[in-house]
């Protein structure tokens, strides 16, 4: 596959889907610089993301955030060449707010826009790290999602498999809550995890079937119950801050809760592969990519089965604006834009296949 570049690419990405505004800009397939204001913090007294206040937010903060950027980067506004931003899936308050920047961006200065699949646009974001290679296999997991998608090129990504029920970071996060975590949790889980023993036998959820879907929710609730039957006595203190001021129970609850995750994951990327033999790299994205044993377990798969696994950086797996500007700059290179009557599409509804094409541009997708 070859690809022109124009020689002055220079993508701008915003990322407001759900608590995370953060920009960033990519050129020559490397990343610029990067910010982001998180509201973890405020919605976390709340137990959850409050979309109303994460709208409010995400407008207070995309205007300085800009400036930030285009100071730590040291260039003027003009350089902008290309916006990209995250249309969907998402809270659609919050959504808005970006994509309302950019399309003014885009008027402004009269350069292309971009709308990025949100979700595409963290499997994409591993090639900021190595580049990536066609087709390949990409598993997916996050707050809301945990996916396994065949990647074609940056514009033909094939749904696989998803989530029947929880999301494998919704897990993650109720589980933690049970225990005294804040919200977003997994962070915390992944640490007492790595502190304790895996000695208690969960069950591998929704694995004894032939298709490549998840199902969380049974696995949340065998561990909850788990909790509430044998730790409820034990005496630490709420909320919790470090996963060393946590009892041995707990830390082993953790690590053994972590490993059937794991372990579940593996077994359906592995059922993915044989349906899809012909893939020459493996992917894994999104915040629970983070996750240190998810990390070691795929490694040891990938190396199993000799495919390069390529995974972004652990600050990059959680929602960024790095991930949507190097998206972003992967379309704009191969001439790709939106109109500005791009609509913007919440969680729930399909992305439509709307982008446009310079009739210029080589055809490099097939
Ligand atoms: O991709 P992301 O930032 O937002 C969504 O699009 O959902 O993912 C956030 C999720 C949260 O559920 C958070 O608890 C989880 O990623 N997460 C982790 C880790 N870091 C973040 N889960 C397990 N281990 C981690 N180290
Ligand atoms: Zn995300």
């Amino acid at each position: 596959m070859t690809h022109t570049q124009p020689s002055s690419l220079l993508c701008l990405g915003i990322e407001s889907s759900c608590d995370e505004t953060s920009l960033a800009l990519v050129s020559d397939g490397t990343l610029l610089g990067h910010v982001l204001a998180s509201q973890s913090d405020l919605h976390a007294l709340f137990g959850g993301v409050v979309p109303e206040l994460a709208s409010r937010e995400h407008l207070r903060f995309i205007g300085p955030l800009f400036d930030e950027l285009l100071m730590r980067c040291d260039k003027p506004l003009e350089a902008i060449s290309h916006v990209a931003v995250s249309r969907g899936p998402g809270l659609l308050g919050s959504l808005l707010v970006g994509v309302a920047f950019a399309k003014g961006l885009a008027l402004g200065l009269g350069i292309p826009l971009l709308g990025v699949n949100h979700l595409h646009a963290h499997l994409l974001a591993a090639g900021l790290h190595s580049p990536l290679s066609y087709p390949a296999l990409g598993l997916l997991v996050s707050g809301g999602h945990s996916s396994i998608y065949r990647l074609e090129s940056p514009k033909r990504l094939q749904l696989l498999g998803r989530t029947l029920d929880d999301a494998c970071g919704e897990c993650f996060d109720k589980v933690g809550n049970h225990l005294g975590m804040s919200y977003p949790s997994g962070r915390l889980v992944d640490c007492a995890a790595q502190l304790g023993q895996k000695s208690i036998p969960f069950s591998l959820p929704y694995v004894h079937n032939d298709n490549l879907d998840f199902s969380f929710s049974g696995l949340k609730t065998a561990v909850i119950s788990y909790i509430d039957e044998h730790l409820a006595d034990l005496d630490y203190a709420r909320p919790v801050r470090e996963a060393q001021c946590l009892p041995q129970a707990i830390l082993d609850l953790c690590a053994s809760f972590n490993s059937v995750i794991a372990k579940t994951l593996v077994v359906k990327l592995e059922r993915a592969l044989d349906q899809n033999a012909d893939c020459t790299s493996l992917i894994l994205a999104g915040g629970v990519a983070a996750n240190s044993m998810i990390r070691a377990e795929l490694s040891r798969f990938a190396k199993r089965k000799r495919l390069p696994l390529i995974m972004p950086e652990r600050d990059l797996c959680t929602d960024n604006g790095a991930m949507v500007a190097y998206a972003g700059w992967l379309l704009a290179r191969e001439g790709y834009y939106h109109s500005l009557s791009m609509e913007t599409i919440p969680r729930g509804r399909i992305i439509p296949d709307d982008i446009l094409r310079k009739s210029t541009a080589p055809d490099s997708s097939v």
